[in-house]
Protein backbone atom coordinates (compact mmCIF):
# COMPACT_ATOMS: atom_id res chain seq x y z
CA UNK A 1 0.00 0.00 0.00
CA UNK A 2 1.36 3.73 -1.00
CA UNK A 3 -0.50 5.92 1.71
CA UNK A 4 -0.40 9.44 1.29
CA UNK A 5 -2.06 12.64 2.84
CA UNK A 6 -1.65 16.14 2.81
CA UNK A 7 -2.05 18.34 5.96
CA UNK A 8 -2.93 22.03 6.07
CA UNK A 9 -0.95 24.35 8.31
CA UNK A 10 -3.26 26.51 9.77
CA UNK A 11 -2.00 27.14 13.21
CA UNK A 12 -1.78 24.94 16.40
CA UNK A 13 -3.67 21.18 15.82
CA UNK A 14 -6.71 20.69 18.74
CA UNK A 15 -7.60 17.39 19.75
CA UNK A 16 -10.19 16.92 17.37
CA UNK A 17 -7.27 17.19 14.83
CA UNK A 18 -5.14 14.26 16.74
CA UNK A 19 -8.05 11.83 17.35
CA UNK A 20 -9.38 12.29 14.10
CA UNK A 21 -6.38 12.17 11.57
CA UNK A 22 -2.57 12.47 12.76
CA UNK A 23 -3.27 9.78 15.44
CA UNK A 24 -4.55 7.75 12.42
CA UNK A 25 -1.18 8.78 9.97
CA UNK A 26 0.72 7.87 12.67
CA UNK A 27 -1.01 4.42 12.92
CA UNK A 28 -0.93 4.23 9.04
CA UNK A 29 3.46 5.11 8.76
CA UNK A 30 3.75 0.94 9.36
CA UNK A 31 2.73 0.37 6.09
CA UNK A 32 5.17 -0.56 2.45
CA UNK A 33 5.42 3.35 1.53
CA UNK A 34 4.04 6.61 3.20
CA UNK A 35 4.00 10.03 2.25
CA UNK A 36 3.03 12.89 4.53
CA UNK A 37 3.29 16.53 3.15
CA UNK A 38 2.54 20.11 4.83
CA UNK A 39 -0.08 21.85 2.10
CA UNK A 40 1.82 25.17 1.87
CA UNK A 41 0.13 25.91 -1.17
CA UNK A 42 -2.83 24.70 -0.34
CA UNK A 43 -2.29 27.06 2.96
CA UNK A 44 -2.10 29.87 0.83
CA UNK A 45 -5.05 30.08 -0.31
CA UNK A 46 -6.40 31.23 2.67
CA UNK A 47 -3.04 32.36 5.03
CA UNK A 48 -1.94 35.80 3.06
CA UNK A 49 1.02 36.57 5.64
CA UNK A 50 3.91 35.62 5.08
CA UNK A 51 5.43 35.05 7.97
CA UNK A 52 2.56 33.23 9.46
CA UNK A 53 2.81 30.90 7.01
CA UNK A 54 6.39 30.82 7.13
CA UNK A 55 5.44 30.01 11.14
CA UNK A 56 2.82 27.49 10.60
CA UNK A 57 4.31 25.45 8.00
CA UNK A 58 7.50 24.70 10.71
CA UNK A 59 5.25 24.45 13.17
CA UNK A 60 3.26 22.09 11.31
CA UNK A 61 6.17 20.14 10.94
CA UNK A 62 7.25 20.18 14.77
CA UNK A 63 3.61 19.30 15.43
CA UNK A 64 3.59 15.91 13.72
CA UNK A 65 7.04 14.60 14.45
CA UNK A 66 6.13 15.37 18.66
CA UNK A 67 2.93 13.30 17.83
CA UNK A 68 4.81 10.56 16.26
CA UNK A 69 5.34 10.73 12.90
CA UNK A 70 9.16 8.95 12.18
CA UNK A 71 10.87 10.58 9.13
CA UNK A 72 12.52 7.25 9.45
CA UNK A 73 9.62 5.20 8.23
CA UNK A 74 6.82 7.87 6.53
CA UNK A 75 8.60 10.49 4.63
CA UNK A 76 7.41 14.02 5.50
CA UNK A 77 7.88 17.06 3.68
CA UNK A 78 6.67 20.74 2.76
CA UNK A 79 4.39 21.02 -0.55
CA UNK A 80 6.23 23.67 -2.15
CA UNK A 81 9.39 21.69 -1.86
CA UNK A 82 8.16 20.03 -4.90
CA UNK A 83 7.36 21.74 -7.82
CA UNK A 84 7.03 19.11 -9.99
CA UNK A 85 3.66 18.67 -8.26
CA UNK A 86 2.79 22.26 -9.32
CA UNK A 87 4.08 21.18 -13.01
CA UNK A 88 1.53 18.38 -12.91
CA UNK A 89 -1.15 20.58 -11.96
CA UNK A 90 -0.51 22.59 -14.86
CA UNK A 91 -0.55 19.20 -17.23
CA UNK A 92 -4.08 18.23 -15.30
CA UNK A 93 -5.82 21.72 -15.43
CA UNK A 94 -6.04 21.41 -19.41
CA UNK A 95 -8.93 19.31 -19.93
CA UNK A 96 -10.39 19.76 -16.76
CA UNK A 97 -13.85 20.46 -16.92
CA UNK A 98 -14.94 23.99 -15.62
CA UNK A 99 -18.24 21.84 -14.23
CA UNK A 100 -16.38 19.86 -12.24
CA UNK A 101 -14.53 22.40 -10.38
CA UNK A 102 -18.14 24.47 -10.28
CA UNK A 103 -19.43 21.52 -8.23
CA UNK A 104 -16.94 21.39 -5.64
CA UNK A 105 -18.10 22.52 -2.19
CA UNK A 106 -15.45 25.21 -1.28
CA UNK A 107 -15.73 27.24 -4.19
CA UNK A 108 -19.51 27.06 -4.62
CA UNK A 109 -20.16 27.59 -1.07
CA UNK A 110 -18.25 30.65 -1.36
CA UNK A 111 -20.06 31.34 -4.51
CA UNK A 112 -23.07 31.35 -2.93
CA UNK A 113 -22.46 33.03 0.09
CA UNK A 114 -21.87 35.99 -2.02
CA UNK A 115 -18.10 36.12 -1.58
CA UNK A 116 -15.35 36.65 -3.61
CA UNK A 117 -13.37 33.75 -4.96
CA UNK A 118 -9.89 33.38 -6.35
CA UNK A 119 -8.77 30.92 -8.86
CA UNK A 120 -6.62 29.08 -6.18
CA UNK A 121 -9.48 27.96 -4.44
CA UNK A 122 -11.24 27.54 -8.07
CA UNK A 123 -8.62 25.16 -8.84
CA UNK A 124 -7.78 23.81 -5.66
CA UNK A 125 -8.75 20.31 -6.42
CA UNK A 126 -6.86 20.33 -9.16
CA UNK A 127 -3.66 21.04 -7.08
CA UNK A 128 -4.90 18.21 -5.18
CA UNK A 129 -5.26 15.41 -7.38
CA UNK A 130 -1.51 16.32 -8.69
CA UNK A 131 -0.44 15.55 -4.91
CA UNK A 132 -1.69 12.44 -5.10
CA UNK A 133 -0.88 11.16 -8.60
CA UNK A 134 2.23 12.60 -8.34
CA UNK A 135 3.27 10.02 -5.55
CA UNK A 136 1.51 7.04 -7.52
CA UNK A 137 -0.76 6.91 -4.42
CA UNK A 138 -3.26 4.46 -3.91
CA UNK A 139 -4.80 4.92 -0.53
CA UNK A 140 -5.46 8.58 0.60
CA UNK A 141 -6.84 8.72 4.21
CA UNK A 142 -8.86 11.57 4.83
CA UNK A 143 -12.04 13.31 6.39
CA UNK A 144 -15.30 12.80 4.40
CA UNK A 145 -15.12 16.20 3.92
CA UNK A 146 -12.50 15.49 1.77
CA UNK A 147 -14.28 12.85 -0.52
CA UNK A 148 -15.12 15.08 -3.46
CA UNK A 149 -11.48 16.02 -3.99
CA UNK A 150 -10.69 12.26 -4.38
CA UNK A 151 -13.53 11.46 -6.86
CA UNK A 152 -12.70 14.74 -8.53
CA UNK A 153 -9.04 13.27 -8.74
CA UNK A 154 -9.94 9.92 -10.27
CA UNK A 155 -11.97 11.29 -12.46
CA UNK A 156 -8.75 13.47 -13.86
CA UNK A 157 -6.58 10.56 -13.71
CA UNK A 158 -9.24 8.29 -15.64
CA UNK A 159 -9.75 10.92 -18.50
CA UNK A 160 -6.14 11.52 -18.43
CA UNK A 161 -5.48 7.92 -18.98
CA UNK A 162 -8.44 7.30 -21.70
CA UNK A 163 -6.95 10.01 -23.34
CA UNK A 164 -3.12 9.98 -22.90
CA UNK A 165 -2.91 5.84 -22.30
CA UNK A 166 -2.03 4.16 -18.98
CA UNK A 167 -0.28 7.13 -17.06
CA UNK A 168 -1.33 7.61 -13.35
CA UNK A 169 -2.78 4.49 -10.68
CA UNK A 170 -6.16 5.52 -9.35
CA UNK A 171 -6.28 5.95 -5.86
CA UNK A 172 -8.83 5.24 -3.18
CA UNK A 173 -9.69 7.48 -0.64
CA UNK A 174 -9.51 6.03 3.15
CA UNK A 175 -11.95 7.78 5.44
CA UNK A 176 -10.72 8.48 8.67
CA UNK A 177 -12.42 6.90 11.59
CA UNK A 178 -14.47 9.74 13.16
CA UNK A 179 -16.25 7.28 15.57
CA UNK A 180 -13.66 8.73 18.22
CA UNK A 181 -15.37 11.47 17.63
CA UNK A 182 -14.44 15.24 19.27
CA UNK A 183 -16.71 17.45 21.07
CA UNK A 184 -15.54 20.65 22.11
CA UNK A 185 -15.84 22.92 25.03
CA UNK A 186 -19.66 23.48 24.31
CA UNK A 187 -20.17 20.61 22.98
CA UNK A 188 -20.48 20.79 19.81
CA UNK A 189 -18.11 19.43 17.48
CA UNK A 190 -14.46 20.41 17.99
CA UNK A 191 -13.25 23.53 15.36
CA UNK A 192 -11.22 26.56 15.22
CA UNK A 193 -14.20 28.17 13.87
CA UNK A 194 -16.45 27.47 16.86
CA UNK A 195 -13.80 28.83 19.23
CA UNK A 196 -14.57 25.46 20.91
CA UNK A 197 -10.84 23.96 20.96
CA UNK A 198 -8.31 22.26 23.38
CA UNK A 199 -4.93 22.47 21.97
CA UNK A 200 -2.87 19.74 22.19
CA UNK A 201 0.48 22.06 23.17
CA UNK A 202 -1.10 24.30 25.38
CA UNK A 203 0.11 24.93 28.72
CA UNK A 204 -1.55 22.22 31.29
CA UNK A 205 -2.67 25.30 33.57
CA UNK A 206 -4.66 27.17 31.01
CA UNK A 207 -5.66 24.02 29.69
CA UNK A 208 -7.21 22.95 33.08
CA UNK A 209 -8.67 26.41 33.40
CA UNK A 210 -10.51 25.99 29.66
CA UNK A 211 -11.58 22.40 31.06
CA UNK A 212 -13.10 23.57 34.13
CA UNK A 213 -15.02 25.85 32.30
CA UNK A 214 -16.71 23.19 29.81
CA UNK A 215 -20.44 23.43 29.34
CA UNK A 216 -22.20 20.91 31.23
CA UNK A 217 -26.04 20.07 31.88
CA UNK A 218 -27.78 20.71 35.21
CA UNK A 219 -28.55 17.27 35.89
CA UNK A 220 -28.73 16.78 40.15
CA UNK A 221 -25.85 15.42 42.07
CA UNK A 222 -27.44 12.68 42.78
CA UNK A 223 -28.36 11.38 39.58
CA UNK A 224 -26.98 8.57 37.29
CA UNK A 225 -26.39 9.83 33.60
CA UNK A 226 -25.39 8.03 30.85
CA UNK A 227 -21.64 8.09 30.05
CA UNK A 228 -21.63 7.36 26.10
CA UNK A 229 -23.67 10.35 25.53
CA UNK A 230 -22.09 13.29 27.96
CA UNK A 231 -19.46 15.44 25.89
CA UNK A 232 -17.55 15.68 29.35
CA UNK A 233 -17.18 11.74 29.72
CA UNK A 234 -16.18 11.39 25.70
CA UNK A 235 -13.30 13.63 26.02
CA UNK A 236 -12.14 11.88 29.30
CA UNK A 237 -12.01 8.54 27.19
CA UNK A 238 -9.69 9.89 24.71
CA UNK A 239 -7.45 11.04 27.08
CA UNK A 240 -7.98 7.80 30.06
CA UNK A 241 -7.03 4.03 29.99
CA UNK A 242 -8.71 1.55 30.10
CA UNK A 243 -9.97 1.01 34.05
CA UNK A 244 -10.19 4.22 34.46
CA UNK A 245 -12.15 4.75 31.49
CA UNK A 246 -14.47 1.78 33.21
CA UNK A 247 -14.30 3.52 36.79
CA UNK A 248 -15.67 6.76 35.11
CA UNK A 249 -18.27 4.98 32.97
CA UNK A 250 -19.39 3.06 36.59
CA UNK A 251 -19.84 6.29 37.91
CA UNK A 252 -21.58 8.14 35.92
CA UNK A 253 -24.29 5.06 35.89
CA UNK A 254 -23.88 5.22 39.24
CA UNK A 255 -25.00 8.61 39.93
CA UNK A 256 -23.80 10.60 43.04
CA UNK A 257 -21.07 12.50 41.60
CA UNK A 258 -20.54 15.96 40.25
CA UNK A 259 -19.02 17.36 37.38
CA UNK A 260 -16.66 19.09 39.00
CA UNK A 261 -14.47 16.03 39.75
CA UNK A 262 -15.01 14.66 36.24
CA UNK A 263 -13.42 17.68 34.92
CA UNK A 264 -10.43 17.41 37.25
CA UNK A 265 -10.04 13.71 36.53
CA UNK A 266 -10.25 15.18 32.77
CA UNK A 267 -7.25 17.66 32.78
CA UNK A 268 -5.42 14.93 34.81
CA UNK A 269 -5.64 12.88 32.49
CA UNK A 270 -4.86 15.25 29.81
CA UNK A 271 -2.00 16.49 30.88
CA UNK A 272 -0.57 12.76 31.40
CA UNK A 273 -1.63 11.54 28.06
CA UNK A 274 0.08 14.26 26.28
CA UNK A 275 3.42 15.14 28.61
CA UNK A 276 5.32 13.14 26.19
CA UNK A 277 4.44 14.52 23.11
CA UNK A 278 4.64 18.08 24.87
CA UNK A 279 8.24 17.28 26.03
CA UNK A 280 8.95 15.70 22.64
CA UNK A 281 7.42 19.56 20.66
CA UNK A 282 9.78 21.34 23.10
CA UNK A 283 13.10 19.80 22.36
CA UNK A 284 12.43 19.62 18.47
CA UNK A 285 11.34 23.43 18.54
CA UNK A 286 14.54 24.46 19.82
CA UNK A 287 16.29 22.54 17.20
CA UNK A 288 14.94 23.96 13.60
CA UNK A 289 18.21 23.12 11.84
CA UNK A 290 17.16 19.26 12.37
CA UNK A 291 13.54 19.76 11.58
CA UNK A 292 15.00 21.57 8.46
CA UNK A 293 17.20 18.50 7.51
CA UNK A 294 14.55 16.25 8.07
CA UNK A 295 12.53 18.23 5.39
CA UNK A 296 14.62 18.86 3.01
CA UNK A 297 15.30 14.92 3.15
CA UNK A 298 11.75 13.83 2.68
CA UNK A 299 11.75 16.57 -0.20
CA UNK A 300 14.30 14.66 -1.65
CA UNK A 301 12.86 11.35 -1.12
CA UNK A 302 9.42 13.17 -2.71
CA UNK A 303 10.97 14.71 -5.72
CA UNK A 304 12.69 11.52 -6.74
CA UNK A 305 9.36 9.64 -6.85
CA UNK A 306 7.52 12.71 -7.98
CA UNK A 307 9.44 13.49 -11.10
CA UNK A 308 9.09 9.80 -12.28
CA UNK A 309 5.35 10.49 -12.52
CA UNK A 310 5.66 13.89 -14.04
CA UNK A 311 8.03 12.62 -16.70
CA UNK A 312 5.33 9.96 -17.42
CA UNK A 313 2.46 12.39 -17.80
CA UNK A 314 4.80 14.68 -19.76
CA UNK A 315 6.47 11.98 -22.18
CA UNK A 316 2.49 10.99 -22.71
CA UNK A 317 1.37 14.16 -23.67
CA UNK A 318 4.01 15.12 -26.29
CA UNK A 319 5.96 17.80 -23.69
CA UNK A 320 9.06 15.82 -23.77
CA UNK A 321 10.64 13.42 -26.45
N1 LIG B 1 -7.30 19.59 1.21
C1 LIG B 1 -6.81 18.79 2.31
C2 LIG B 1 -7.45 19.32 3.60
O1 LIG B 1 -7.80 20.47 3.69
C3 LIG B 1 -5.31 18.84 2.42
C4 LIG B 1 -4.67 18.22 1.24
C5 LIG B 1 -3.99 18.87 0.25
C6 LIG B 1 -4.66 16.84 0.91
N2 LIG B 1 -3.52 17.96 -0.66
C7 LIG B 1 -3.93 16.72 -0.31
C8 LIG B 1 -5.19 15.69 1.52
C9 LIG B 1 -3.73 15.49 -0.92
C10 LIG B 1 -4.99 14.47 0.91
C11 LIG B 1 -4.28 14.37 -0.31
O2 LIG B 1 -7.55 18.57 4.55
Amino acid sequence: MRVLSGIQPTGRPHWGNYFGAIRQYVDLQGEDESYYFIANLHALTTVRDSVLLAQYTLDAAIDLLALGLDPSRATLFVQSDVPEVSELCWVLLTGTPMGLLERCHAYKDKKTKGLPADAGLFTYPVLMAADILAYDADTVPVGDDQLQHIEVCRDLANSFNHHFGQVFSIPKAKILDSSAKVPGTDGEKMSKSYNNTLEIFEDPKAQRKKIMRITTDSRPMDQPKEPDTDHLYQLYSLVANDPEREAMAELYRRGGFGYGEVKKALADAAERYFAEPRARRAELASQPDRIREILADGAQRARKKASQVLNRAKKACGLVG
